[in-house]
C-alpha cells in the first residue's frame, strides 16, 4: 500500500502501536507529558543529529516514526511498555546497543541518525495516514 491509515483513538496516552506502511514497521506512540517533556528540554547541542522535538512532531503527543534502526536496519524494542527502552526512554536496538530518546533520536551507540520520520498528515482529530 502506498499509504496506511491509523486510527489513534484506541492508543492511550504511554502506549504505542506498530503499523506497515511500504513495508516496513512505522512507530506510532502516544507519548505521555513527561515523555514530551524530557524531549523538549534536551539540548540540541548534546545531541548526535541535533533536531528539536517541535521539528520531528505535528502534534505534540503523537511520535511517528519508521521502526528501523539507522545502523544496520534492526527493529529496535521500546513499543511494549515491557520492552527494554534504553537510557532515554525511548527505543533500544538490541542488535549493537543504539539507545534512542523519546523523540526517536539517537542518544547513544553506533547508529548515525535519528530515526526516520515519514511523511504523514492528519485526516481527523483522531488519524493520520502515512504516505
Ligand atoms: Fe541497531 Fe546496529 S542495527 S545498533
Amino acid at each position: 500500500l502506498a499509504s496506511t491509515d491509523v486510527d489513534l483513538a484506541p492508543i492511550a496516552e504511554g502506549s504505542a502501536v506498530t503499523v506497515m506502511w511500504r513495508g516496513k514497521p512505522v512507530f506510532v506512540r502516544h507519548r505521555t507529558a513527561a515523555e514530551i517533556e524530557a524531549a523538549r528540554a534536551e539540548p540540541l547541542s548534546g545531541l548526535k543529529d541535533p533536531a528539536a522535538d517541535d521539528s520531528r512532531v505535528q502534534q505534540a503527543p503523537w511520535l511517528v516514526v519508521v521502526g528501523i534502526c539507522t545502523h544496520l536496519g534492526c527493529v529496535p524494542l521500546g513499543q511494549r511498555p515491557t520492552d527494554a527502552r534504553g537510557d532515554f526512554g525511548g527505543w533500544f536496538c538490541p542488535c549493537h546497543g543504539s539507545h534512542y530518546d523519546t523523540s526517536g533520536r539517537i542518544r547513544r551507540g553506533p547508529a548515525p541518525t535519528n530515526l526516520e520520520v515519514p511523511s504523514y498528515t492528519f485526516t481527523s482529530d483522531t488519524a493520520i495516514r502515512i504516505g
